[in-house]
């Protein structure tokens, strides 16, 4: 039985027991990679606990029975202010799970970010799916006529808004990646070979199926004469991530690309400054889900004054941590314009494939509304008034 077809038995109520499934099904490694952050996880824990310790004041009595989640990022209308965040490596929670992200975008209404170091390329997610709106994440590469010439793809592909991710110089730390055998790209080590032996439904579902159908799983977007099989320890020089990535790199971008530009990686007032500056479209105020600098603040407390900064001239959204509707809720009501979902997704594919990554975002968008309900808001703009500071 394939994976997408797996009965459910045990209720997945919320995004723990999606989570707890993910847990099961995929090898350790992996699962560590999607699930945990970096050094001493102080980041993951501070994201958590800021969002927790914002509250929204209901108001009764409003005579309301439902409320209006629609809303506009940069000038167009969504049934709700969702996007699916950039995630590397999405293809290897599920068989081609980029262009499964992809559909479940499409059914949702909302935009699927997809990530420099995807599995299934642009092109093919597009194919797979000639509706949704795709947005194209940028990790630039040190050559950067192969950067262009992925711009080039993404503008093909039908993509109009292009998100710099300006918070990744290097690769992070994971001390539990170098423990368990799982690297990016992967070395195969006997723990890491036994990692997957022992769970086999991935490794049939996922694996073999790649294995029989297109060979290795690559980065797909690396350009053929460079194409990497993830198994390779040797990603050539060319298509190293830009580890020196400066305004003016950014400037030359913003002169290339012909739709919008998001820079995403945002945490001070001053740098969303220079991005406004910058001629910069929007920002995602964003620790990048606490995997990356372990000592970075929690995007909740940085929000506020960065959207009293620059709000009104550009479009300011944020991510990290949203595992509940209410998590969404807040940091629209700190004044962010949408938010993404990275880890949810995921989850989503793990649990059961395409259907349960709609599902966990169904439910995320139901819980969204019950809050807004239950707080007596019947549209998002309401959100920020009932906010204790
Ligand atoms: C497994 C995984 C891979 C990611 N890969 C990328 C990436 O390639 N580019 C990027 O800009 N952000 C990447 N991110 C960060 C997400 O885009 C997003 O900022 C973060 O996941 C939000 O936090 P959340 O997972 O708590 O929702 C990744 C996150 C995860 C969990």
């Amino acid at each position: 039985m394939g994976h997408d077809q797996l009965t459910i038995m045990a209720p997945l109520s919320n995004a723990d027991d999606y989570r707890a499934r993910a847990k099961q099904y995929l090898p350790k490694g992996l699962f560590e990679y999607i699930d945990r952050g970096t050094e001493a996880e102080l980041a993951l824990s501070d994201i958590r606990q800021s969002l927790d310790n914002i509250k929204l004041t209901p108001t009764v009595l409003t005579g309301q029975s439902g409320c209006d989640m629609t809303c506009q990022m940069f000038g167009r209308s969504y049934p709700v202010p969702l996007v699916i965040a950039p995630t590397a490596l999405a293809g290897l929670v599920s068989y081609t799970g980029e262009a499964k992200l992809a559909r479940v975008a499409g059914r949702l209404g909302i935009p699927f970010c997809v990530s420099t170091q995807s599995v299934t390329s642009i092109d093919d997610i597009r194919r797979g799916a000639p509706e949704v709106e795709l947005w194209l994440q940028l990790y630039l590469w040190r050559n950067r006529d192969l950067s262009w010439q992925l711009l080039e793809r993404a503008k093909q592909s039908g993509v109009d808004t292009l998100v710099i991710t300006v918070d990744t110089p290097l690769s992070p730390k994971r001390d539990y990646n170098q423990r368990n055998g799982f690297s990016v790209p992967f070395v195969p080590s006997m723990r890491g070979i036994c990692d997957m032996a022992t769970h086999p439904r991935w490794l049939v579902s996922v694996m073999l199926r790649y294995l029989i159908t297109s060979g290795m799983p690559t980065y797909a977007h690396y350009p053929a004469a460079f194409k990497t099989a993830i198994t390779d320890d040797a990603v050539a020089e060319d298509v190293k991530i830009e580890n020196a990535l400066g305004w003016s790199d950014i400037a030359e971008i913003r002169d290339r690309w012909h739709g919008k530009v998001i820079l995403k990686g945002i945490l001070s007032v001053a740098d969303a400054i220079k991005s406004r500056d910058a001629g910069i479209d929007g920002i995602v105020v964003s620790a990048h889900g606490g995997r990356n600098l372990d000592i970075a603040p929690a995007p909740a407390d940085v929000l506020p004054a960065i959207v009293d900064a620059v709000g009104s001239d550009m479009m300011v959204m944020a991510d990290s941590g949203i595992r509940r509707g209410s998590d969404a809720l807040k940091y629209l009501a700190l004044g962010s314009q949408g938010v993404l979902v990275g880890r949810l997704p995921l989850y989503g594919l793990a649990a059961n494939g395409e259907q349960g990554a709609y599902d966990l975002l169904a439910m995320l968008i139901d819980e969204m509304r019950s809050n807004m309900v239950f707080a007596g808001v019947n549209e998002l703009s309401g959100l920020r008034d009932i906010l204790i500071l």
